[in-house]
């Protein structure tokens, strides 16, 4: 079996191809590198002692992405190529509407015309926005509040359109919560652009002395302590999330009822200052911070409502927030530069 990983040597994506190897799928992966380093994938292959292909293409460039499905033949696609700043979409959404919607539309139709109709897509919990309650299940209203996440539940309406036209695709979207961590070597793992907006990467940070202290985006919500609370979930959980997505497309032999849209979280929400703690104690250090003002759309907390990955998909969650703080901690001890310099 070979699968086509968009957008795989980056956080999530190259998490993703060190379990597709290791259960025995082929891989290769078309990636732009805008916003990752190929030698992402030097450490899966290290990893994982097995090999992959890669082609700098850009899911936008019809014209080489159709070369590709001429060179191999695929039975499914993963989708992770997309850009996925909160941050950076509320100051360029055009920019985030191309690129994460008219790329899926590219996409697809490449897709369409060799005859693949096998997608697993990248989606976000972002779709949700501000909950109306929580734990979010996947009939929860999606009202997101950023033109990421927007972009994101336009993908998803662009391929929900494809299944009601052509009942022979089958497509599993999942929507992540808030993925950390990083692979148990150490190899591999989160290596933002520039200073980090998500809250890991910037405590591993302050941990390796690259920043003097972490801001802590106001402690005035209506959660237990004050700080936001968020559903962490391991990058390798979410990655084999991903393999039993793909798996379960192979092994449904019939049709599918319809667009499988799946929460793939921990089920259980950590606040800010909470995993602050867990990282000290597990790490043995200090991480020195200042509470400051909101960040602007911010949300008071989100968990996730997991019983659909576990019926549909027989996944659920193992690793724990020690070991999603301690495998940050490891890489980022390992390669303060991430993969700079590489
Ligand atoms: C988590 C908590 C912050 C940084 C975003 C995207 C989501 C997904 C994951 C792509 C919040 C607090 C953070 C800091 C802080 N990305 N925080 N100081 O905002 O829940 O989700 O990243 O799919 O789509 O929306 O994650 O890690 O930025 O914030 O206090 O320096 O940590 O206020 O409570 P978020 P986050």
């Amino acid at each position: 079996m070979r699968i086509l990983v968009t957008g795989g040597s980056g956080f999530i994506g190259s998490h993703t191809c060190v379990e597709l190897l290791n259960s025995g799928f082929e891989i290769v992966v078309a990636d732009s590198l805008e916003n990752s380093n190929k030698e992402s994938l030097a450490r899966v292959q290290k990893i994982t002692k097995k090999s992959l292909i890669f082609r700098e293409i850009d899911i936008l460039d019809f014209e080489n992405l159709s070369k590709l499905f001429e060179e191999f033949e695929f039975q499914a696609v993963i989708h992770f190529a997309g850009f996925k700043s909160v941050a950076e979409s509320v100051k360029q959404p055009l920019r985030y509407y191309y690129n994460n919607v008219i790329g899926t539309k590219i996409l697809c139709e490449v897709m369409m015309k060799y005859g693949v109709k096998n997608i697993v897509f990248s989606s976000s919990a972002t779709v949700y926005g501000d909950p109306e309650s929580v734990p979010i299940n996947e009939s929860h209203p999606t009202n997101p509040t950023n033109p990421y996440g927007l972009s994101k539940l336009m993908a998803e309406k662009l391929l929900q359109t494809l299944y009601r036209n052509d009942p022979q695709w089958k497509i599993v979207i999942l929507r992540y919560f808030n993925p950390i961590g990083a692979h148990q070597s150490g190899l591999i793992g989160e290596d933002p652009n520039g200073i980090p907006n998500n809250l890991m990467p910037f405590i591993s940070q302050v941990a390796v002395g690259k920043h003097d202290k972490l801001r802590i985006f106001g402690d005035d919500y209506d959660t237990p302590d004050g700080s936001g609370i968020r559903d962490y979930i391991h990058v390798s959980d979410l990655a084999k999330g991903h393999v039993a997505a793909v798996k379960k497309i192979f092994e449904s032999s019939n049709k599918f009822k319809s667009e499988l849209i799946i929460n793939l979280g921990n089920g259980r929400g950590y606040s800010v200052f909470e995993v602050v703690n867990v990282f000290e104690k597990i790490n043995k250090c200090k991480i020195p911070f200042l509470v400051v003002d909101r960040r602007p759309g911010d949300i008071s907390q989100s968990f996730a409502d997991v019983e659909r990955a576990k019926q549909e998909l027989d996944w659920e969650s193992e690793e724990t927030i020690e070991s999603m703080c301690n495998d940050s901690w490891f890489w980022q001890s390992s390669f303060p530069n991430g993969y700079l310099n590489e």
